[in-house]
């Protein structure tokens, strides 16, 4: 039974909170979190301690794991006061917003030596998982391009999107890491362009909403990633991976498989699941019983720090090509 804290009680602290002490394989000792009392109202509705330091919480000696699920700009200090302290970490996406940073965790956490995870929880969707298995087992051939369209309900808070590091390292990160996985390469060269045709004063933030991304591999494997921070019929996450021997195609999900037809429309059905909240929950327990059992077997993290590098690197890239609007090579 792996003992957990839960760093930050906000919108992903929640989830990763209640299935931890859902988990037959852990127990929720205690969420931190130093603003407001949603540590204190998380933590009365699970039955656990509240901490209003996470670094009281993380030196606990009944604690072995933390949860990091704080702002992203602290996620360096949280992994790395936590791994010094001897305890595994499962740390929210993306791994930091600068290159050099991220490099230098990497190196310091590989050093350490203690279990750290990313959480990408995608790579835990039972629908990318068959899509991996169905890509490894050699269904499709060999694989020869990757497209994957990834649009959310709509604009998360601002106060949210001030400290997200903009869209391509807050929200596309998590299809670039995606592209690699399902690549099996790494892309070599990244263009990219992008927009705001939702909200205008994402200016301010030196931010877009709208993007389009072409990354191509050293074999020459290619990569279509668009998003968008808004779609009205809700969260759009759908995958083509089109091989020498076929395709593989992964529709989006609805609260039931109900078709209605009637005199105005046939093949109506309801609108998507609406956004990653609902969409990723199975996604997010599977995830953290691969932390848990990883931790367990005494195994490799299945997504590395690395892997949160090797993203944000992508994301470095792309930003780059927007900036310049020229292809930028991935060095
Ligand atoms: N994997 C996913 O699907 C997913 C989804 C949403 C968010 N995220 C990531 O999770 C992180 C948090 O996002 P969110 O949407 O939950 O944000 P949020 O603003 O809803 O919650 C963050 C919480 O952290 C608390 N906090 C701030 N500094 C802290 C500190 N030093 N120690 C402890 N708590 C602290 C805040 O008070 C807040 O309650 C971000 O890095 C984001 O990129 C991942």
């Amino acid at each position: 039974m792996t003992r957990i804290a839960v760093l930050g009680a906000g919108r992903i602290g929640k989830i990763h909170a209640a299935n931890a002490a859902a988990s037959r394989h852990a127990s929720l000792v205690a969420v931190a979190d130093p603003f407001g009392d949603a540590a204190r109202s998380l933590a009365e509705q699970l039955g656990c301690d509240a901490d209003s330091n996470p670094l009281d919480a993380i030196s606990r000696a009944d604690v072995d794991a933390v949860i990091i699920c704080t702002p992203t700009d602290t996620h360096v200090d949280l992994m790395l006061a936590a791994a010094r302290a001897g305890k595994a970490v499962l740390c929210e996406k993306p791994v930091d917003l600068d290159i050099k940073r991220a490099d230098a965790a990497v190196a310091e956490l590989e050093a350490l030596g203690v279990p750290v995870m990313l959480a990408f929880n995608r790579r835990f969707d039972p629908s990318s998982i068959e899509l991996r298995r169905a890509i490894d087992a050699g269904d499709i051939g060999d694989v020869r391009q990757v497209i994957i369209s990834s649009r959310d309900p709509g604009l998360p808070p601002l106060d949210y999107l001030k400290h997200s590091g903009g869209i391509f390292k807050d929200m596309t990160i998590h299809d670039f890491d995606m592209a690699r996985w399902l690549l099996g390469e790494e892309p070599v060269s990244v263009m990219a362009v992008a927009s705001r045709v939702v909200e205008s004063t994402l200016s301010e933030l030196d931010d877009f909403d709208t993007l389009m991304v072409i990354m191509q591999t050293e074999s020459g494997k290619q990569c279509h990633i668009n998003c968008c921070r808004e779609a009205v019929y809700g969260y759009d996450q759908r995958f083509e991976i089109f091989g020498s021997r076929g395709m593989l195609l992964n529709e989006n999900l609805r609260p039931t498989t109900v078709r209605r037809y009637t005199s105005e429309q046939t093949e109506s059905r309801q609108p998507l699941l609406n956004f990653f909240l609902e969409r990723y929950a199975d996604a997010y327990r599977a995830e953290l019983e691969a932390f848990l059992t990883a931790l367990r077997d005494g195994r490799p993290m299945p997504v590395t720090p690395k892997d949160g590098r090797q993203a944000l690197k992508l994301a470095d890239c792309a930003v780059e090509s927007v900036r310049t609007g020229r292809m930028v090579k991935v060095d």
